[in-house]
């Protein structure tokens, strides 16, 4: 049997919440901890917190990461400092989550327990999907894309590379001729409801969602 060791990049709220679901992923054959390269402990939750060093020094068989830290720049910066040093990076899908149909999703995602990706939606590469958010059908999303808790992202939404959506915003629909566009780096507040495109580095919010910098 080999001797797995497993790393949680990240010992803040969200990689607590992400631990678990790994564990139940991965099951007890393999050994888990955090890493963290700025953390005051070496202990979290009864799992032990190592820097990357540390972790890269570990005798193990086998080691793989799953980056659970909401800033998608320095999630890329770590995949690919990963890559570098010939760490696979995890898939993580919660026991409950859905994926139902022809769908592509790329490496280093985290669907956390209550999400769904229903049919025919591509996805890239380091994406996160909060708590209770769901992606439906055809919809493309980019690289290191992240949803907070419960985003409804409707049919036929485009969402470039970095793109941030908020607690519970609602993204309209769009169609196969015309897709909504979430533009790269574009924040959406939470709460927001997006019933029309936002441009690349937007920032929106409200009901329905307008630009901060149009007041
Ligand atoms: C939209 C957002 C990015 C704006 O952040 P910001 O630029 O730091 O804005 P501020 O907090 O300075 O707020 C500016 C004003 O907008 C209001 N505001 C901020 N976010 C808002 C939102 N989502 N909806 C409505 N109003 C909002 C504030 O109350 C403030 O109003 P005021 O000027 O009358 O006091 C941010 O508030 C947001 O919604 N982030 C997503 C948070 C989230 O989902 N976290 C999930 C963690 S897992």
């Amino acid at each position: 049997m080999i001797n797995k060791l497993v790393g949680v990049y990240g010992a803040s709220g969200f990689g607590r919440e992400v631990m678990p679901i790994v564990k139940q992923q991965v099951g007890n054959q393999a050994t888990f901890v955090f890493i963290d390269d700025g953390a005051q402990d070496n202990e979290l939750n009864g799992f032990s917190i190592l820097n990357f060093e540390q972790f890269l020094n570990e005798n193990y068989d086998a080691k793989e990461v799953v980056i659970a830290i909401a800033d998608s720049k320095i999630r890329e910066k770590l995949a690919e400092k990963l890559r570098l040093n010939d760490i696979g990076q995890l898939n993580v899908f919660a026991a409950n989550s859905v994926t139902l149909d022809a769908n592509e999703i790329g490496d280093g995602a985290v669907l956390c327990p209550f999400t769904m990706v229903t049919s025919n939606v591509k996805i890239g590469k380091g994406f996160h999907a909060n708590i209770y958010s769901y992606v439906a059908h055809d919809c493309v999303i980019g690289d290191y894309v992240t949803f907070a808790p419960n985003v409804m992202c409707n049919g036929n939404v485009n969402i470039h590379d970095h793109a941030y959506i908020g607690t519970g915003a609602i993204i309209k629909q769009g169609t196969p001729d015309k897709p909504l566009i979430i533009g790269q780096g574009a924040v959406v507040g939470m709460g927001a409801v997006v019933t029309k495109s936002v441009k690349a580095g937007d920032v929106v919010f409200g009901v329905p969602a307008k630009s901060i910098k149009r007041g």
